[in-house]
């Protein structure tokens, strides 16, 4: 099929790519003369496992094409897919000026009979929206061409997003129209061959069940988080009861880890939104509030437990940092727990000695831009020289056994606050140091 994405970010880069690397021809388009332009010449702009590669192979076998002009993409189309950012406005609602001017272009330029498809995670109502801004569009050229608005949200993770991607858990496809239908079917019938995968429903439950999904991964997020906080207090240990009721399977093992909080470009706006949906109905969603406020209170456990450690006032003090993304094999900081806590120990007159292994690019050029006391090391031994202390915030695989007497005898003391999900028991109390973790009480407090 010849397919465009609009929108080459996270999502509109993979969309397309898999899409090419099944045989179809897919044009990509961004505003972004930049990203183009460096794409053209296989600089990815995110890092991804597997995609330089996957993109580099389709480009040369011409069937993945990038372009500024939307029109490029529209002569031969016969699916676009939306995949621009829908970032949260400044009352929590889903920003959509980026999927309505879209749309709007789309009924200025389209060319033949299309089918449109909302891969943004949008709120309901948005295929009605995206549909009366095209037909208004297409009115004032006089012209007829048919179109079907479709939701297909992304549940990708980042991270292991090509995997998502070509073996996707399902493919929720909103529609409602059956050639429409028929069309999404022909095009996921690679990635979902040997078991239908296809789960298919009217286009606002489409809608609902992109941020319902988020809003219950949250929801687990947060409930555990909760827990670690009370297990502290009273002595229990969170690992150990996570482990006692995973299993039970109608709890089950997954997402249920205590940590820093929820970041990520996701998380953190789609539980707002589905508040801020809610709430425009006259409902107060009561559970997603609290949900959110803990995971506000979360990211700043581990900073609240530096200052329990060692006062309020942090000057002269230095702290060595490893991970910065809010998760493990992703560049992405939007939101990570990471940026609070450095804002915090930095305001109180700490020095960082920052490390990660990808993204550290994004905390220097945007997320940390302009921040003093931070600076940024190529390797994560190089931060320990005369810290303080370290804090582990990522669960990047590289962490997970370090040299411990490389750590001791670099470090002014050695002093640990674990702020990641955790990997069950390091012994490193046994092995000398002073260990802080979440959901645990410390044996020096
Ligand atoms: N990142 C994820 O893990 C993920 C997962 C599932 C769903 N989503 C959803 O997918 C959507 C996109 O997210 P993302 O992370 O890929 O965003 P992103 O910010 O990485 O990318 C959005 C891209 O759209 C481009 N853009 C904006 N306006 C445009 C226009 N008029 N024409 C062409 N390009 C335009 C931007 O330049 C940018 O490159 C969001 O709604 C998000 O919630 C994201």
């Amino acid at each position: 099929m010849n397919l465009t994405v609009i929108g080459t970010g996270y999502v509109g880069l993979v969309t397309g790519t898999c899409f090419s690397e099944m045989g179809n021809i897919v044009t990509c388009i961004d505003i972004d003369k930049i990203k183009i332009e460096n794409l053209k010449k296989g600089i990815i702009p995110i890092y991804e496992p597997g995609l330089e590669a996957m993109v580099s192979k389709n480009v040369e076998n011409k069937s993945l094409l990038f372009s500024t002009t939307l029109k490029d993409g529209l002569s031969k189309a016969e699916i676009v897919f939306i995949a621009v950012g829908t970032p949260m406005g400044d009352d929590g609602s889903a920003d959509l000026q980026y999927v309505l001017s879209v749309a709007e272009q789309l009924g200025q330029e389209m060319e033949r009979p299309l089918v449109i498809v909302d891969k943004s995670t949008v709120p309901v109502g948005t295929a009605d929206k995206v549909k009366e801004v095209i037909q208004r569009e297409l009115d004032k050229r006089g012209s007829d061409i048919e179109f079907h608005v479709v939701s297909n949200p992304e549940f990708l993770k980042e991270g292991a997003a090509l995997q998502d991607f070509m073996k996707p858990d399902r493919v929720v496809i909103g529609a409602e129209h059956t050639e429409a239908f028929d069309l999404m079917k022909d095009l996921y019938a690679p990635f979902t061959h040997n078991h239908d995968r296809m789960i298919t429903m009217d286009v606002r439950s489409a809608e609902m069940t992109k941020y319902v999904a988020n809003a219950m991964l949250a929801t687990k997020i947060s409930f555990m988080n909760e827990v670690a906080n009370i297990c502290e207090l009273v002595g229990a240990d969170v690992n150990q009861v996570r482990i006692g009721i995973g299993s039970d399977t109608r709890i089950g093992y997954s997402f249920i880890y205590p940590g820093s909080g929820y970041g990520g470009s996701c998380f953190p706006k789609d539980v707002k939104a589905l508040k801020k949906i809610a709430e425009e109905k006259g409902y107060n969603a009561k559970l997603i509030s609290s949900v959110e406020k803990v995971n506000d209170r979360q990211k700043l456990v581990i900073a609240n437990k530096v200052v329990k450690r060692f006062g309020e006032d942090l000057s002269g003090k230095t702290f060595a940092i490893w991970g910065l993304a809010f998760k493990p094999e992703t560049d992405d900081m939007r939101e990570a727990p990471a940026i609070y806590i450095i804002k915090d120990l930095v305001k109180r007159g700490a020095l960082i000695k920052a490390y990660d292994p990808k993204a550290m690019n994004e905390a220097k050029d945007h997320y940390l831009k302009g921040i003093d006391g931070v600076s940024y090391y190529n390797s994560k031994y190089e931060t320990l020289q005369n810290a303080d202390a370290m804090l582990l915030l990522t669960e990047w695989k590289e962490f997970r056994s370090p040299d411990f007497g490389e750590l001791e005898s670099q470090m002014k003391n050695a002093i640990i606050f674990d702020g990641r999900n955790q990997y069950g028991n390091l012994n490193l109390e046994k092995k000398g140091f002073e260990y802080y973790q979440i959901g645990k009480r410390s044996v020096y407090n």
